[in-house]
């Protein structure tokens, strides 16, 4: 048994204090968990752009946060109630709860869970309405029940996925959002048949992993779009057959797309999170069938405007969270592919560091870097 269980650990954490602020190294207090939860040790976590999109105060978060939730770890302890972990399991912590037992995990249908959708994730609580972090007394509150910033973090039972103990955590962890949401969104949502023509709005991570599903799926083509050339670039080697850059064209971008693809694009993918860049998505589809996967996370209160006549032509818009992947079925099968050489990982690893260089991470991120 751990010589920690049942005891507050005091461990590093990020804590993010304001919006536009770096984060600080702080030492933290991390309660036992309670009923329904376990207590990890994070061994590697991945920056997505969805901690970016709190940092810079796009979507709004409690604060003082602990942010991340992209992440592999080890079990450390359990709460009263959990049967399916225990201490020493290698998991991988989802924001994405499935709790296998609402309408959305029990319909087969959809890899969306009512928890997720029902709780109050801005009031930075766990399920019972209380945090167990601390900082110096004070309450600092959790991010997506995951909180990956930090050497320790408690998480509800149903926000984690045991993974094969061979597997290394280094590599997996981006498993935990960014490739699976890309990647899911294209085989999954989409679902891409061989021989479509695809675009992909955005070749950041979730961008380019969406490629790497196209291509998976037998498109014929895949466009990949973004204003950074050196994303272009490097999107060649995850699948794109064409790259284009908005910012080379005086006409609106998906008038160049129709010419290019007679027509339209069969399926596009917002990979980037602004309502621009889904309406452009949209308006590129090719009538009667084309179908838009918003992947993106909008900044709060934005909407998205879409004649609706071009509905009545037949196309359609859609979206997922993390890829539509059943969590405790397919994440296990996720890792696995990885292990047999049949997804790319490794590609994806821009940068290694420790957590104290965090902030370094993320202006990578902002520079477009990573
Ligand atoms: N649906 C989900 O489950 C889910 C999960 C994770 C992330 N997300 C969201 O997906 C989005 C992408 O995340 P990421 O980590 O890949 O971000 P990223 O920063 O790595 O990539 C975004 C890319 O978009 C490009 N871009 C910016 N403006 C553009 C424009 N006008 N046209 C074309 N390209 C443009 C950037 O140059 C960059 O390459 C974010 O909004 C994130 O919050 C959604
Ligand atoms: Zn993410
Ligand atoms: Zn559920």
């Amino acid at each position: 048994m751990s010589e920690t269980k049942g005891k507050v650990i005091q461990c590093k954490a990020a804590v993010c204090w304001e919006a536009r602020k770096p984060l600080t190294i702080e030492t933290v207090e991390v309660a036992p968990p309670r009923g329904g939860e376990v207590r990890v040790r994070i061994a590697y976590t991945g920056i997505c752009h969805s901690d970016a999109h709190i940092l810079n105060g796009c979507i709004s978060a409690k604060l003082p946060v602990i942010l991340g939730h992209e992440a592999a770890g080890i079990v450390e302890s359990v709460g009263d109630g959990v049967t399916n972990f225990e201490e020493g399991d290698h998991v991988m912590l989802m924001f994405l709860p499935e709790c296998n037992q609402c309408r959305c995990c029990t319909s087969g249908k959809t890899g969306c869970c009512e928890v997720f959708m029902d709780k109050n994730y801005a009031n930075g609580l766990l399920m019972d309405g209380t945090s167990r972090f601390t900082i110096k007394g004070k309450t600092l509150y959790h991010f997506f029940d995951t909180s990956t910033f930090s050497q320790y973090t408690v998480v509800p039972a149903i926000s984690l996925v045991k993974i094969n103990p061979a597997a290394p955590m280094e590599k997996v962890c981006i498993l935990s959002c960014g490739i699976a949401t890309g990647y899911g969104t294209a085989v999954n949502t989409a679902p891409v048949t061989p021989g479509s023509v695809c675009a992909v709005w955005g070749c950041g991570c979730i961008g380019l992993a969406c490629i790497m599903g196209c291509k998976a799926a037998g498109a014929a083509r895949i466009i990949g779009i973004d204003i950074n050339p050196e994303k272009i670039e490097n999107a060649k080697k995850f699948g794109i057959t064409e790259g284009i850059n908005p910012l080379d064209y005086e006409k609106p971008i998906n008038e160049v797309l129709k010419e290019m693809t007679n027509g339209g694009l069969d399926f596009t993918f917002e990979c980037v999170g602004t309502t621009k860049t889904m309406e452009q998505a949209f308006m590129s589809l090719h009538k009667g069938w084309g179908k838009l996967c918003v992947v993106g996370l909008a900044p709060d209160g934005d909407t998205i405007k879409v004649p609706p006549f071009e509905l009545l032509y037949g196309r359609s818009i859609t979206g997922a969270l993390y890829g539509d992947f059943r969590r405790s079925k397919q994440v296990p099968d996720l890792v696995n592919m990885y292990m047999r050489g049949e997804i790319m990982l490794d590609e994806f690893i821009t940068h290694t560091m420790p957590l104290d260089r965090i902030n370094e991470a993320f202006d990578l991120m902002r520079d477009g870097k990573r």
